[in-house]
């Protein structure tokens, strides 16, 4: 599954116009990354180079002109370093399978950054990219004082991120593709995981399982580092450790999704180690579904983005006080925020290329409306502190998410991350198979 060039193509081209005439865009991925010694982290691209080149090695930079035009400058082929590290493609591969206009290796890049620049009014960069920032700039005072030569220098610079960041947001056919086969890799993570555990195993055992399924399935790496959560452990939030003991009557929170082609999948499911809920993680539990439920139902075209938030929150807060860990109005306990003792992050994120992924949650200071094409997380949860003494015992300790991945259509949603039990008796049956 592979995103065509012509498409890459495209998105240069509207990219190139939405910004105003006579514009450069300057872009660059990012470098391997140290682990210790002579070992490097496996390279991932920067999310938005990789969108508008496809281009998959470290150290590159893009500068893009009208009409998507692109000059790709990359690493150099270099024999003896491709006998030891494997394969670059070169200025000559970029061409023939990016669709570069033209490229050149590393060495070239401030000279052709000059000529690029030279004679252009608006440069378009990341402004949060210091590298970036201080590139174009010494190529303007370069550009300036060489002036009296005839160098033009750049009068405008203009941040890129929040454009691409639109374009980023609304998902095309084939992202959507990929981010399915992301979601289904990752459902059938979950589903060994559901399967696999017994009490008495680490939690990084079952952390395998996981890893297992998204590696066999060509997922090399997860989207972000696995939560695997037993007991108490479930209540934080960004729980990686994954190295205590699974005990019986302890309920599991596994947040684990596959990264596909660059994109993310995001899951969480919780379900009992023993296979069967207890009455009061039962009860919790069909609460935080019931807000699931709640939420989806305003994700639709044209609800505002806050709207399955505020859904979930008051399911949760309604759920909160029929058991007792709240009391008093729910109005006033959602008013006063009163339910963050217990859910204290949002219901969901958009989600793409990144985990978090970019695009803004509100315009012109309110709640964006949802748009076809939009994919986000919906993920709501209870967190019960295991020192939490306002609460009866029998609560404490009980952390819960449900989390599923959405695409917003005019058909109504579509959730992405089909097919994954999170019903209670689903739940149990499933855990029942060998
Ligand atoms: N896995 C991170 C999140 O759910 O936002
Ligand atoms: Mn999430
Ligand atoms: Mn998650």
């Amino acid at each position: 599954m592979k995103i065509e060039t012509q498409t890459y193509q495209a998105r240069r081209e509207r990219l190139m116009q939405s910004l105003p005439e006579n514009s450069v865009v300057v872009i660059r991925t990012g470098e391997l990354s140290t682990r210790n010694n002579d070992c490097e982290y496996e390279f991932r691209p920067h999310s938005s180079f990789f969108y508008l080149t496809g281009f998959p090695e470290p150290s590159a930079y893009a500068i893009i002109r009208a009409g998507g035009e692109m000059t790709l400058v990359t690493l150099p082929k270099d024999p003896e370093k491709e006998q030891w590290e494997g394969f670059r493609f070169g200025s000559e591969g970029a061409m023939q399978s990016f669709g570069a206009t033209d490229a050149l290796d590393l060495d070239g890049l401030d000279d052709a950054l000059f000529s690029a620049l030279d004679g252009t009014t608006n440069v378009a960069y990341l402004f949060d990219d210091g590298v970036l920032r201080e590139k174009v700039a010494d190529c303007r005072d370069k550009l300036s004082a060489r002036a009296r030569a005839g160098a033009v220098a750049p009068t405008s610079f203009i941040d890129a991120g929040p454009i691409i960041a639109e374009m980023r947001l609304i998902k095309d056919k084939e992202e959507i593709a990929i981010m399915e086969a992301a979601a289904q890799i990752s459902v059938e993570a979950h589903k060994q995981a559901m399967k696999s555990v017994r009490p008495g195993m680490m939690e990084y055992q079952l952390e395998a399982e996981l890893n297992y399924v998204f590696m066999k399935s060509g997922a090399r790496q997860p989207a972000y580092n696995n939560i695997v959560a037993s007991g108490s452990n479930a209540c934080v939030l960004h729980y990686i450790k994954n190295d205590e003991p699974i005990e019986d009557g302890d309920l599991i929170l596994i947040d684990a999704g596959a990264e596909l082609g660059c994109y993310a999948a995001d899951i969480t499911r919780t379900f009992p180690a023993n296979g069967k809920f207890s009455e009061p993680q039962a009860a919790l539990y069909q609460v935080v579904l019931d807000a699931y439920h709640a939420g989806m139902k305003k994700l639709v075209v044209g609800a505002p983005y806050e709207a399955f938030h505020n859904a979930a929150v008051r399911t949760l807060t309604e759920g909160l006080v029929t058991h007792g860990l709240l009391s008093g109005d729910v109005d006033l306990l959602i008013e006063s925020k009163a339910y963050r003792d217990f859910y204290m992050h949002n219901t969901g994120h958009w989600l793409g290329l990144d985990v978090h992924d970019c695009g803004a949650y509100k315009v012109a200071g309110e709640s964006r409306l949802l748009e076809e094409g939009m994919v986000l997380t919906i993920e709501p949860g209870l967190y019960v502190s295991a020192d939490n003494e306002s609460v009866d015992e029998k609560w404490r300790g009980i952390g819960i998410r449900i989390e599923d991945d959405v695409l917003i259509r005019a058909e109504g949603p579509y959730v992405l991350t089909h097919g994954l039990a999170k019903e209670i008796a689903d739940i149990e049956a499933l855990m029942a198979q060998d």
